[in-house]
């Protein structure tokens, strides 16, 4: 680490990954944050900037952050994308966020490839955090559980930010065992989260809206003679899948990955709620102490 100081930062830029709107919605609390310092932020997703070759300056910017969700305890193709089209730097501070339906030692590994990557490429991360709004995988969190998350994960950026310009080092390190089991799961895990596409199925709902192929953050869904086809170039993002008025895809092994019902995050948080408890038993394991400890 080069030996932040806050009076040093001007410009901060923030290039994320998001499927389901988790990771934007920190992204944007970041935003907000460092605006409040007085800082000058650009905000720039993974997808727009790959699309453009990444025509920018990435000198401007004094610190950048990076951030996307945990697919399978790694990182999605996108990121790795991204990342390798930066620039050589002779050394940038970089700070990392990451969303998980858990805040656990299992995922504390996760952004491990991420910075050996940017490492190769000059730039030093000195800091990440994991937050959770939401699960978007397998088991959808209680609606109250989600506003409870948010409001912990606001009050968490408040402080990384704090943390991020006075310059505190923060890499989650685990014991080895773990390191090692969990590295070993990703390696496995990496190039069965890049073909899932292909295991997505079109029902006869399909109204050839197009959105599925509009939005697909890596084009990986063509319309060939009326028909969706998926590629080999999927990040399990889930975003078609929820983002389809008709509901029209679906896994077919993987059938479990999908959440019952809608998924959409944004219209939990939009409802007030009702102040009340959790529904214990769908409490997520490391939701009190996320909710409690500042430190998580
Ligand atoms: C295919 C898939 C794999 C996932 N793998 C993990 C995981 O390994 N660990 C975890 O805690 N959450 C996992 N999740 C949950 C997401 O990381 C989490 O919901 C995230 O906040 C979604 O962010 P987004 O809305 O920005 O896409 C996974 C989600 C998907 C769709
Ligand atoms: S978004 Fe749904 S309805 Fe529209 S083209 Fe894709 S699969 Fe068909
Ligand atoms: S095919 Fe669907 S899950 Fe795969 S990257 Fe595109 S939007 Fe995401």
């Amino acid at each position: 680490m080069m030996g932040i100081h806050a009076d040093r930062i001007r410009s901060v830029g923030i290039f994320y990954f998001s499927g389901t709107g988790n990771t934007e919605m920190v992204a944007d609390l970041l935003k907000k944050e460092f605006i409040q310092q007085e800082l000058q932020v650009d905000l720039i997703r993974m997808e727009d900037g790959l699309k453009n070759g990444l025509d920018m300056n990435i000198g401007y910017y004094d610190i950048i952050g990076l951030g996307s969700q945990i697919i399978g305890y790694g990182v999605p193709k996108i990121v790795h994308d991204f990342i390798r089209l930066l620039p050589k730097v002779d050394g940038k501070d970089v700070f990392i966020f990451r969303t998980a339906g858990g805040v656990a030692p299992v995922n504390y590994n996760a952004s491990k490839p991420m910075i050996k990557w940017l490492g190769k490429k000059g730039y030093q991360v000195y800091y990440e955090r994991i937050f959770s709004i939401s699960s978007n995988w397998i088991a959808k969190f209680d609606d109250e559980v989600t506003r409870q998350l948010y409001k912990a994960t606001k009050e968490k950026i408040g402080l990384m930010c704090g943390e991020l310009l006075r310059g505190e080092r923060r890499i989650y390190i685990t014991g080895l065992g773990l390191r090692l089991k969990m590295g070993s799961i990703r390696t496995i895990a990496s190039p069965i989260f890049q073909i899932i596409g292909k295991d997505y199925g079109v029902s006869k709902t399909c109204v050839r809206c197009g959105l599925c192929v509009k939005t697909c953050p890596s084009g990986n869904i063509r319309m060939k003679k009326g028909t969706i086809k998926f590629g080999f170039n999927c990040n399990s993002c889930m975003r078609c899948l929820y983002i389809c008025p008709q509901k029209s895809i679906h896994f077919r092994l993987f059938k479990f990955f999908r959440v019952p019902g809608e998924y959409n995050v944004k219209k939990i948080l939009e409802q007030p709620g009702n102040g009340a408890p959790c529904i214990e038993g769908r409490i997520p394991p490391f939701f009190h102490k996320y909710v409690h400890e500042k430190e998580m």
